[in-house]
């Protein structure tokens, strides 16, 4: 019976040595193991063996047995392993292969800059307001007191749609439509961005430019509150050496009318060919909410008073970010637009 036993042993190990499938090895169990399986037909012939023989008979079983389970075990862990080492092989993914390069656009100075001026009046507890760039006669011009006719009117001829309809020469129109839209009459603190056009062709004006208007309103404010706003917008957005000058000049809808002046960005206020050599470059227009506008819009100029400003959004960019010519904000030069990435504008 051992030498049966050790004969069938062999026999399975050389058997298990060419196992190379996981279907060959179940195989192999089904002949061994299986209902007619080698060791199940051993096993029950262990009925026809004499008395004194089945402990003997039974433990030769047993060796194969063993034999057969271990190697078994065995070959499954194996091929287990060499599944999954083959499938991570295969699913491998080359990371020294160079990427698809990603072109990554950058923010156009003209909505860069509209940002960095809400940011800072946000700061100072400002509201952002929208106004339509297809305005009418009435919030552009007759309710900031420019009446029908009125000479003021001549330098800001635009696009007409009709006799009411234009495109807004102004931010300013804005001024107009917050006051009428602000129903409790209660103070308003307001900077209002956006796109402005004007019957504009010489080579220095574009049909279209962009402004940002602002507008407070409240009880007992003074021209010093505009002064104040003023400076701290100057030296927030081109440096805190900037100086503002005030100039005395005239708007239909702010009286008294200031024309705001900061120090030459380029030469810091010493002369130089970009401030014509005067040190100073026109930032703004500003002033004192006339009593008539207030009317219009609802306050009452014996309660009320207020400031109001607005300035070219272009030219602010082209100050912030030392652009020397304006066209390149409409020319759409790739290599000048790359410059304004996320990274590299804090250090202009
Ligand atoms: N809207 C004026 C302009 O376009 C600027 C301005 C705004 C002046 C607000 C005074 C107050 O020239």
């Amino acid at each position: 019976m051992e030498e049966k036993i050790q004969l069938l042993k062999k026999e399975l190990l050389e058997k298990f040595d060419s196992v190379k499938t996981m279907q060959e090895l179940n195989d192999l169990k089904v002949q061994y193991q299986g209902k007619k399986g080698i060791i199940t037909e051993l096993n029950s012939g262990i009925k026809d063996v004499p008395a004194e023989e089945k402990k003997e008979y039974g433990m030769q079983v047993n060796v194969l047995r063993e034999a057969f389970n271990t190697g078994y075990e065995t070959i499954k862990t194996r091929l287990e392993e060499e599944a999954v080492n083959r499938k991570l092989k295969e699913e491998t993914i080359d990371i020294s292969l160079p990427s698809v390069k990603n072109m990554r656009g950058s923010k156009h100075p003209f909505n860069r800059i509209i940002e960095e001026v809400e940011d800072l009046f946000v700061s100072m507890g400002y509201d952002v307001v929208d106004g339509p760039e297809l305005e009418d006669d009435e919030h552009c011009f007759r309710l900031l007191n420019y009446t029908v006719g009125h000479p003021a009117r001549d330098a800001q001829d635009t696009f007409y749609i009709d006799e009411e309809y234009l495109l807004r020469t102004q931010t300013s129109a804005s001024q107009s439509r917050v006051m009428q839209a602000n129903t409790e009459k209660s103070p308003i603190r307001v900077i209002c961005p956006g796109k402005t056009y004007r019957r504009d062709d010489d080579a220095t004006h574009s049909h279209q430019f962009g402004q940002v208007e602002g507008l407070v309103i409240d009880k007992n404010i003074s021209l010093a509150d505009l002064k104040g706003t003023l400076e701290i917008f100057a030296k927030k957005l081109l440096g805190e050496e900037t100086k503002v000058r005030f100039r005395p000049s005239y708007f239909p809808f702010t009286s008294p009318s200031c024309e705001v002046d900061v120090t030459c960005f380029k030469c810091g206020g010493k002369g130089c060919p970009l401030c014509k050599k005067t040190g100073w470059i026109e930032l703004l227009g500003a002033g004192m909410v006339h009593p008539n506008v207030l009317r219009m819009g609802g306050y009452d100029p014996d309660k009320f008073t207020g400031f109001a400003f607005g300035t070219g959004l272009d030219r602010l960019a082209m100050f912030r970010y030392a652009i020397p010519d304006i066209r390149y904000m409409y020319t759409n030069d790739i290599r000048f637009l790359k410059q304004f990435d996320e990274t590299d504008v804090e250090n202009v």
